[in-house]
């Protein structure tokens, strides 16, 4: 009876250990899914954190790039045309203020006491009164800087040809371009030209020579010509 009771009571008793180890085991396990569980929310609000982070960091960046590139976009597109317009401005300022004359060749007249023959001019197109032309000279009124041309037309079988541009100030002459040419022996037409940037002080007087007397020129307004404009 008493082992019986004894029995029953181990096994009770058993019973109850196994229950209890169950129970801790089971308390355990469930701790460990809610720690589990925990984790997982941690590491799931971490996750989302981080691509939020990313997404907004991306989106940060994003717009940072896309602000950077819109603005820098935008700011230099704006400049760009403000410059532009400013650039446009100025070009269509300087276009109506810049004065020009392009000259046509009348007839040459050769100076037998310095062995030279220049070129009578007319202006064929001109804008402003910065450049007046008499005869062979161009007188410059406006100072500044200038684009100067030229092209002569030779016909001639001396073998060498060309022509100078002097300015004369002052009463002082300064050589500013010469063109030179070799001449073939026969057929010999030849046409030189010559093109440059120079300064040219209110009162210069350009004029076009060829160091040689009797030069036989052709005096077409598309072989012979000579201009010049403000820059
Ligand atoms: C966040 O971005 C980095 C680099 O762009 C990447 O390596 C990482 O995997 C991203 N993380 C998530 C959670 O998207
Ligand atoms: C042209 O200029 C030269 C040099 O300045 C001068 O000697 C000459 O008289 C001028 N000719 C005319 C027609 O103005
Ligand atoms: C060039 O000069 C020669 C001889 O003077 C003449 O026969 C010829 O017609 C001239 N050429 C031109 C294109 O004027
Ligand atoms: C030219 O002469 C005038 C006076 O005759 C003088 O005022 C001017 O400075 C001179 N110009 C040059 C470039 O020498």
């Amino acid at each position: 009876m008493v082992q019986r009771v004894g029995g029953s009571t181990v096994v009770l008793l058993c019973a109850v250990s196994v229950l209890t180890t169950v129970c801790i085991c089971f308390s355990v396990l469930l701790l460990h899914s809610e720690q589990i569980k925990k984790l997982r929310t941690d590491v799931m609000a971490l996750k989302t954190k981080d691509e939020k982070a990313n997404i907004s960091g991306h989106a940060t960046c994003c717009r940072g790039v896309w602000g950077c590139y819109t603005d820098a976009k935008g700011q230099s597109a704006s400049r760009s045309r403000r410059e532009v317009s400013k650039q446009g401005r100025q070009l269509r300022q300087t276009r109506r203020r810049r004065t020009f004359i392009h000259l046509q060749a009348l007839s040459s007249h050769s100076h037998d006491k310095d062995d030279s023959t220049v070129i009578k001019w007319m202006s064929a197109w001109s804008q402003g009164e910065g450049l007046q032309v008499s005869e062979e000279n161009v007188t410059v009124m406006t100072e500044g800087h200038y684009f100067i041309y030229s092209q002569v037309l030779y016909n001639s079988t001396i073998w060498i040809m060309g022509h100078v541009i002097t300015k004369s100030l002052n009463g002082t002459g300064t050589k500013l371009m010469k063109c030179v040419k070799n001449m073939p022996n026969d057929m010999a037409l030849n046409s030189c030209y010559t093109a440059g940037i120079f300064f040219l002080e209110s009162g210069s007087v350009l004029e076009l020579s060829v160091p040689r007397k009797s030069a036989d020129l052709i005096l077409k307004p598309y072989s012979t010509f000579f201009g010049l404009f403000s820059l």
